[in-house]
C-alpha cells in the first residue's frame, strides 16, 4: 500500500486511488510545511549573515583602537613580508618610501592589490586604517 502509494501517480487503479490518497497526505504535507519553511530559512540565514556583516563593520569601525591605527604596525604584520624593512626596500614588492607615486595611486594598489603580484587589502582595512598605512609609508624617512 505505502510502496503504491509512495509510487504515487498509478491512475489506472481505481480502487487504490483512496489509499493512495492516504499514502501521499502525510509526504505532502512534509513537503508542504518545507516549501513553507524553506524560503523562511534561507531568508533567516541571509538575513542573519547581512546582519553580521552589519555589525561586524560598523563594529569593527567603533572598536578601532589606537593599535589598529597603528600603521606601523599593521605595516609590518602585513606587508613588510614584500615590502622590505618596513617599506624602505625592495623585496618582493617594490620600495616605498620616498616614492613619487600620488597618495590616490598607494590607496588604489593597497585596496585593489595587483593580480599575480599583491594581495588586494579593500575588504580587510576599512579607510581609517588605509589611510594610517598612507601616513606610515609617507612618514618614512629614506
Ligand atoms: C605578497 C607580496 C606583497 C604584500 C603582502 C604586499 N605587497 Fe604591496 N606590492 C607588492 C608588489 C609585487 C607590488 C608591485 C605591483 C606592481 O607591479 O605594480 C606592490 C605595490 C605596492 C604599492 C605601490 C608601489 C608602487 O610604487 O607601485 C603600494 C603602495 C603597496 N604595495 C603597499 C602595500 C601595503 C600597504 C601592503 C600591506 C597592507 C602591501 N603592499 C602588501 C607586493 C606585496
Amino acid at each position: 500500500m505505502t510502496m503504491a502509494g509512495a509510487a504515487g501517480n498509478d491512475l489506472s487503479l481505481p480502487p487504490l486511488s483512496a489509499n493512495t490518497d492516504a499514502g501521499m497526505r502525510i509526504p505532502f504535507v512534509t513537503a508542504a510545511s518545507l516549501v513553507i519553511i524553506w524560503p523562511w530559512l534561507s531568508t533567516a540565514a541571509l538575513a542573519q549573515q547581512s546582519n553580521s556583516l552589519d555589525s561586524a563593520s560598523p563594529q569593527a569601525k567603533s572598536e578601532v583602537s589606537p593599535n589598529d591605527l597603528d600603521g606601523r604596525k599593521m605595516f609590518s604584520s602585513n606587508c613588510g613580508f614584500c615590502h622590505q624593512d618596513g617599506g624602505r626596500h625592495a623585496g618582493r614588492g617594490p620600495k616605498l618610501s620616498k616614492s613619487e607615486r600620488s597618495d590616490e595611486f598607494f590607496v588604489e594598489r593597497i585596496k585593489k592589490g595587483k593580480t599575480g603580484s599583491m594581495p588586494a587589502y579593500g575588504a580587510v582595512f576599512n579607510e581609517a586604517q588605509i589611510g594610517a598605512l598612507l601616513a606610515y609609508i609617507r612618514g618614512l624617512d629614506d
